[in-house]
């Protein structure tokens, strides 16, 4: 197959080379097509590829290409990373809203809503060129944040696209190793949208079939997973959940404004990270992935892209993923078309989610609130204007205050000027 990734210039892409590389039986990649506007970025990157897939012995080939109709031709499936502006674009996103006392979060809040606003537009225009070359069937696996809304954009526009991240497979991951078996045998029971998601159960299949084991997790780890996520060990064992990194910018808002009062912002130092990987890169004797790489929040996305790739071109059984899709009824008191972060089976024929059980109060109202946002910060990015922005804002749980909004709304637009299409 033709495996294409847009922002293939990425720092993260040998990971995904990586995971290539360690499935080479259960799929097939012929070539590896990596798409970016940076042609420095695609040489370095591109040739570091080369030289990891040759030490694998992977017979794959790399094409790097500046252009998206070139790229995307004959593709089985196009993953999305990219950034639009770079990691100057998201420190304006982690910076500008601490003037009104507010949280500065590439995904979350007014920062996440100012990178919405940039991303809409470019990944469907984006998605547009890959359908014209690669045609309907082809899929498009978007890792490009906002997740969440960048995947309701798609699938508004008709596309057949699911949103992935890796804060699922990583609690995965991360609690199988606390429990000592194999992350094959853990499924999460996982509810909520992108970056705002909770684990209700860590099942566990052995002999006797399945078992909720995040009781016990709790119990001898509590410390260690508290401190993962950011949340009091205390809370995670009264209500037994353990919920994403991303719920301490809400449960936690004005500790994390405190402190990023005095951080670096994340930018300046994924910037230097960046900076330093590329170097490694350039370097015709490094043939592994350097252990830098591991600092970079996006641990074990490769693994969840390859495993849902595979089961999206059905070159495996259907199997169960943690995805972004649409709704459809599986939460009750969301709309049809909002899209939800939740198990799905997942096989050549599409995603479906997976039944979920009632939702408890204490996470419905939040869902619900962002949601609605979503879908506000979406018509806004499609449709443009200071006031859809401001609407946007005060629908937002972290806004929610008229003064608030309009202020955050228009250094929002001021800072981002020069990209969006409609100012
Ligand atoms: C997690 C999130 C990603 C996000 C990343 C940021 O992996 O799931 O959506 O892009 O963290 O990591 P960074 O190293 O860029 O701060
Ligand atoms: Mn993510
Ligand atoms: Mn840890």
């Amino acid at each position: 197959m033709r495996l294409t990734v847009v922002g293939g210039g990425s720092t993260y892409t040998p990971e995904l080379v990586d995971g290539i590389c360690a499935r080479r039986s259960t799929l097939d990649v012929e070539e590896l097509v990596l798409v970016d506007p940076d042609e420095r970025r695609l040489e370095i990157v591109g040739d570091f590829s080369r030289r990891l897939l040759a030490r694998a012995g992977h017979p794959a080939l790399v094409h790097t290409t500046t252009s998206v109709a070139e790229g995307a031709e004959g593709a089985s499936a196009v993953l999305l990373q990219l950034r639009v502006g770079g990691q100057r674009a998201r420190r304006s996103d982690e910076t500008f809203p601490h003037a009104c006392g507010c949280v500065g979060q590439e995904t979350t809040g007014a920062g996440g809503l100012a990178k919405a606003l940039r991303t809409v537009p470019v990944v469907l225009d984006i998605a547009d060129r890959v359908r014209e070359v690669a045609g309907p069937d082809a899929w498009l696996v978007d890792f490009t944040n906002p997740v969440g809304i960048v995947t309701r954009a798609l699938l508004e526009a008709g596309h057949r696209a699911v949103g992935l991240c890796n804060v699922a497979i990583g609690l995965q991951r991360l609690s199988a190793r606390l429990l000592g078996v194999d992350s094959a045998s853990v499924r999460l029971d996982h509810v909520g949208l992108n970056h705002l998601s909770w684990e209700r159960r860590v099942l566990v299949a052995d002999a006797h079939g399945e078992t909720d084991r995040l009781p016990e997790l709790l119990a001898a780890h509590g410390p260690e997973l508290a401190e993962h996520v950011g949340a009091p060990c205390d809370w995670l064992r009264r209500t037994g959940m353990l919920p994403s990194y991303y719920l301490k910018y809400f449960y936690a808002h004005d500790e994390a404004v405190r402190a990023q009062l005095t951080e670096r912002p994340r930018a300046d130092v994924v910037s230097e990270v960046e900076a330093e990987l590329l170097a490694c890169y350039a370097d015709p004797a490094l043939e592994r992935t350097p252990e830098l790489l591991a600092s970079r929040g996006g641990a074990y996305y490769s693994e969840a892209a390859i495993e849902l790739v595979r089961a999206l071109i059905g070159a495996g059984s259907a199997g169960e993923h943690v995805v972004n899709v649409r709704n459809e009824g599986t939460l009750p008191f969301l709309p049809d078309d909002a899209v939800i972060e939740t198990a799905c089976a997942v096989d050549s024929s599409g995603v479906r989610p997976l039944p979920q059980r009632p939702v408890e109060p204490l996470l419905r109202g939040l869902i619900a609130q962002v949601s609605a946002y979503e879908h506000l910060a979406l018509d806004a990015a499609l449709r443009g204007g200071r006031d859809r922005v401001a609407d946007a804002l005060l629908a937002h749980p972290l806004v929610g205050q008229y003064a608030l909004a309009d202020r955050l709304a228009d250094d929002l637009v001021a800072a981002n000027r020069a990209v969006l299409p409609w100012v």
